[in-house]
């Protein structure tokens, strides 16, 4: 597709979503940079002086309906608005936070898609992109709640592909690996397992693993790039990596024998 037309970006005050944003006005969208709170997005105009598309901020709450109004231009929409919250075990992990990651995560993600296809569809066809996570591809301890809400979106996905490949619209899906934000620096401690004495060695294990791919970290304006750059790729699978060590556990995953081995490999690192 021409970077032409109008791209709306959810939660996009910081983090991934504002480098996107500012990315997509770059290569030729006008862009719409919702968030939650617009005052956020106070300096995003001159963040993207010199673009060649546009840019504005306008309100949108994934999680309350009433904030959902989508352009009727629209050609782009990404998907990024998300939650983590403490890492834990299964077993003890509240099922409140299981609803809350699943109400942005999932639910705040479907609302907005709901409202987007039959505006793409009228606009002859466009792009629906979601962030993901690259930590489906693997069974990392005490992040079930997360990985299950971004797995949800991957199902999800495979299934609008289905859907909405008839009216023109491509499906793409992000899967970062750490990407330089609020939400990694927050996550950059050890999890909150460790205070549960049956998982405190994983836990511990965990810890000193994470620190050890703190080298990977990359900079959301180099994701926001890969993300454009997907966006963008009309004949693209429908998955992509946006730094090196999303890009490497996605070649691993297609390149394995079978699922089963490439589970039992990655079930090795997290034992101790
Ligand atoms: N950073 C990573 O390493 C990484 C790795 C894998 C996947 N991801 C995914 O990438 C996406 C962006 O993450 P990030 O690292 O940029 O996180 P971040 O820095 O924490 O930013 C999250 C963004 O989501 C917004 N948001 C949260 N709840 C929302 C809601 N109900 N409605 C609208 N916006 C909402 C936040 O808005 P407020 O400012 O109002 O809170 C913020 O703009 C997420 O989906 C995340 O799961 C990130």
């Amino acid at each position: 597709m021409d970077a032409k037309g109008t791209a709306v970006v959810t939660g996009a005050s910081r983090g991934i979503g504002r480098a996107v944003a500012i990315e997509l006005a770059r290569r030729g969208f006008d862009v719409i940079a919702t968030m939650r709170d617009p005052d956020a997005g106070a300096a995003l105009a001159e963040e993207s002086s010199g673009a060649t598309g546009s840019l504005r901020v306008e309100r949108l709450d994934v999680t309350d309906p009433s904030t959902i109004n989508l352009p009727d231009g629209l050609r782009v929409l990404v998907n990024n608005a998300g939650v983590e919250d403490d890492n834990l075990p299964i077993e003890v992990m509240p099922i409140e936070i299981w609803r809350r990651l699943f109400e942005t995560n999932v639910f705040g993600l479907v609302a907005v898609t709901q409202q987007a296809i039959p505006k793409l569809r009228a606009n002859g066809g466009g792009v629906i992109c979601n962030i993901t996570s690259s930590s489906i591809l693997a069974p990392v301890p005490f992040l079930a709640a997360y990985r299950a809400s971004k797995a949800a979106v991957m199902a999800l996905g495979e299934s609008l592909v289905a859907e909405v490949a008839p009216f023109g619209i491509r499906v793409v899906e992000i899967m970062p690996g750490p990407i330089a934000t609020d939400m990694l620096a927050t996550s950059e401690r050890p999890s909150a397992a460790i205070e549960h004495e049956q998982y405190r060695a994983m836990a511990e294990h965990m810890w000193e693993s994470r620190k050890g791919i703190r080298d990977l970290h990359t900079p959301t304006a180099d994701a926001a790039r890969d993300i454009a750059d997907a966006i963008l790729d009309d004949d693209g699978p429908l998955r992509y990596g946006c730094d090196p060590l999303s890009n490497g556990l996605l070649d691993a995953w297609r390149a394995a024998e079978s699922d089963e081995m490439f589970l039992r490999s990655m079930l090795q690192g997290f034992t101790t």
